[in-house]
């Protein structure tokens, strides 16, 4: 058992956790779901009870799960056994959920693989052509050519192992990525557009629709919509409750201060949502209007190059530009799921990183392949809530995060809350004399609030409220 300890790779320092941690946070959700539920939940009435959340809520779910890791040492697929006996069922569906989305995850990363190099080769506005997106996505090979380079990407770095591999990689392309969005974001406020009935829309004009808290229309019922839409958010940027930072966690130094860690990673997550928001909506209402916001891919694979393309002849540049930081934000991301998984394989089966990296990987590919084929020959008529068009990578990300990530997040805070009691996460978090700032939240939160608000987010989405 020592020998295994000793043997257990981990993160050289604070830095090289926080910028990994960051890096599975910062993703796909940051750039297209933050900016349009922004714009679309009243602005800064969205910002404002985000950043509570943030600061509550999701403070306390990611000091649980990291604390988890570094306490036992292990994956997610065996620290929650270790903990007790009988709740290795919840390590199981932890372990589960990093398996259903790493395919999906893969095949989005493959389409941002194909944008990215469509504008690197100068082809940019073919994107913006009526119709583009569709066509990709259902043509019957080259979405999964595109998957296959993606997961072929994140297997090398996660081969490479936590320090030389993930922690390296994190170290290079977090900066990379904090610079693109900065640089790419002072462009967009800049931008103005005379429409052809002679009105100017400028950058200025959009950055209000993100910031100013939109009042008007304001009910009891839309105020519970822009809350539980906000943890929802919340929930699925911080990659909690999918095993993911219980992995992290548990190569985390003895030494290092968690609780600093923690509010770095929830500074740098908030940090990069916000900045996607100034970067997407004010060119996307300077170039097409309040209606130009659309959801998810329709987002970014569809609207974001018709304004790229409305830009002129820099909108080539700007477009591989952001392409390349969100193909940054997403393999970090991938990254930790894969690894999220893999260490589960090490631990349950004691086998080395490769054939659990490789294991993994071909699990990946099978079912990758599967879901770039819902897109055109394999079609199930299975409906989910609020989705009547659905197709497998809707349903395996409905069942992932609206269905087993919140039960997993509810377990984790009865787990915590109520049986082995609060304190066994504020002992590890102290344990070198380190301040633990809120700690009367943290037990009040994990304990009442957190499942609660979990339970209502669950019951949510099955329809039952
Ligand atoms: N947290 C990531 C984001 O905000 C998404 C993610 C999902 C990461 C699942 C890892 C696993 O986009």
């Amino acid at each position: 058992m020592e020998n295994e300890a000793k043997k257990r790779n981990s993160f050289t320092g604070s830095i090289g956790f926080v910028l990994a941690a960051a890096g599975s946070a910062v993703g796909l959700g940051n750039i297209w779901r933050f900016p349009y539920l922004a714009a679309r939940d009243g602005g800064g009435l969205f910002l404002l009870i985000y950043l509570i959340l943030t600061l509550t809520f999701g403070f306390t779910l990611l000091t649980t799960e990291v604390a988890i890791g570094r306490k036992t040492k292990q994956s997610p697929l065996t620290a929650y056994g270790k903990l007790k006996k009988h709740w290795r069922p919840l390590g199981i569906m932890a372990c589960i959920i990093p398996m259903i989305i790493m395919p999906y995850y893969c095949v989005i990363g493959g389409w941002v693989v194909k944008y990215f190099l469509t504008f690197l080769t100068g082809s940019g506005a073919q994107t913006a052509e009526d119709g583009y997106f569709n066509a990709f996505i259902s043509d019957s090979s080259s979405p999964i050519g595109m998957t296959i380079v993606f997961l072929f990407l994140t297997v090398i770095i996660v081969l490479g192992g936590v320090d030389k591999g993930i922690e390296r990689f994190s170290k290079i392309v977090m900066p990379a990525l904090v610079l693109l969005i900065v640089v790419i974001a002072i462009f967009s406020i800049n931008q103005s557009y005379e429409d052809v009935d002679g009105t100017v829309r400028t950058g200025l004009q959009g950055l209000k629709i993100l910031f100013v808290p939109d009042v008007s229309t304001l009910t009891v019922e839309s105020f519970f919509t822009t809350l539980m839409d906000a943890m929802g958010q919340l929930f699925y940027s911080l990659s909690v409750a999918m095993g993911i930072m219980i992995a992290y966690g548990s190569y985390m130094k003895d030494d290092s201060n968690l609780s600093k860690s923690i509010v770095q990673i929830e500074v740098f997550d908030t940090g990069i949502a916000l900045l996607a928001g100034i970067m997407i909506i004010p060119a996307v209402y300077v170039f097409m209007g309040k209606d130009g916001m659309q959801a998810g891919a329709g987002l970014m694979f569809v609207s974001l190059p018709k304004v790229f393309m409305q830009m002129g002849r820099i909108g080539g540049l700007v477009g591989c530009l952001f392409f390349a930081m969100v193909l940054f934000a997403a393999t970090t991301s991938a990254v930790s799921i894969l690894e999220a998984v893999v260490s589960s394989f090490m631990d349950q089966f004691h086998c080395s990183r490769k054939m659990a990296v490789l294991g993994e990987g071909a699990i990946a590919l099978i079912l990758g392949i599967i879901v770039c084929m819902g897109y055109d020959n394999l079609n199930f008529e299975l409906k989910i809530p609020n989705n009547p068009n659905a197709r497998i990578l809707d349903i395996m990300d409905y069942i992932s995060n609206n269905l087993l990530m919140p039960i997993v997040a509810i377990g984790t805070c009865i787990l915590v809350g109520w049986i082995l009691k609060p304190k066994f996460i504020i002992d590890e978090v102290t344990k070198n004399g380190e301040k633990f700032g809120r700690k009367g939240l943290f037990i009040v939160m994990i304990k009442f609030v957190a499942p609660v608000l979990l339970g209502v987010l669950l019951l949510m989405a099955v329809g039952i409220i």
